[in-house]
């Protein structure tokens, strides 16, 4: 099958250094459109504190991370994020595809970082369940400007090897059980979706 040019760079990353960075995955409208509905969520008082862990060990911790979510359930989501979601489970169909991960599905949250807000270096595997394989992480900031913050710093054998700004239709790709990350403190409010494409447990 042929794949479009995002699909193409993202798949070449992830298979050739374990993670990829593409600056134009949704045109404007979609992003704007994708705002307008966080704008509405966040305001509803949908979001809440995040956790680190899973399942009975989850806990806030806010000197490890400092910010905000929402999950997406995919049988409630508004149209721009039903179109984001497609665009991903398409992305995971080429994955499984071309680079034979064996993705079963995806789950995902849009994130609020506000002023202040951080995540501590980390992997995104937990150590109770590693169906976690590919991490996405898509940006939704308008007129980011170097000063503000909020960088994504992705490491590779222990070192600094991108750091990526989180501007609006940037998404980054990478191997969940292998690529440690970290976001630097935002100086501004910071808006991102964090997601995971899952193996099916053994
Ligand atoms: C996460 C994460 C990165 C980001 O939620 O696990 O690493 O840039 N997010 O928002
Ligand atoms: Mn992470």
């Amino acid at each position: 099958m042929l794949q479009s040019g995002k699909f193409e760079v993202i798949l070449e990353g992830l298979s050739d250094q374990g993670f990829s960075v593409v600056s134009d995955f949704l045109d404007s409208s979609s992003v704007a459109r994708l705002n307008a509905e966080f704008d509405e969520l966040y305001r509803k008082g949908a979001f809440a504190r995040a956790k680190i862990g899973k399942g009975s060990l989850a806990s806030a911790n806010d000197e490890i991370r400092r910010d905000e979510i929402l999950w997406f359930d995919d049988r409630s989501l508004g149209p721009a994020q039903k179109e984001f979601w497609g665009e991903l489970i398409r992305l995971k169909e080429a994955l499984n595809e071309r680079l034979f991960l064996g993705l079963w599905d995806l789950e995902g949250h849009f994130a609020l970082y506000p002023p202040g807000g951080f995540y501590q270096r980390h992997l995104d595997r937990f150590s109770n369940d590693d169906a976690r394989t590919v991490s996405i992480v898509f940006y939704l900031n308008d007129h980011w400007r170097p000063g503000d913050g909020g960088e994504l710093t992705i490491y590779q054998d222990g070192e600094s090897a991108r750091i990526v700004e989180p501007r609006a239709a940037t998404l980054v790709c990478f191997l969940s059980d292998r690529i440690e990350h970290e976001v630097q403190p935002a100086h501004r409010e910071r808006r991102s979706f964090a997601g995971w494409f899952r193996r099916r447990k053994a």
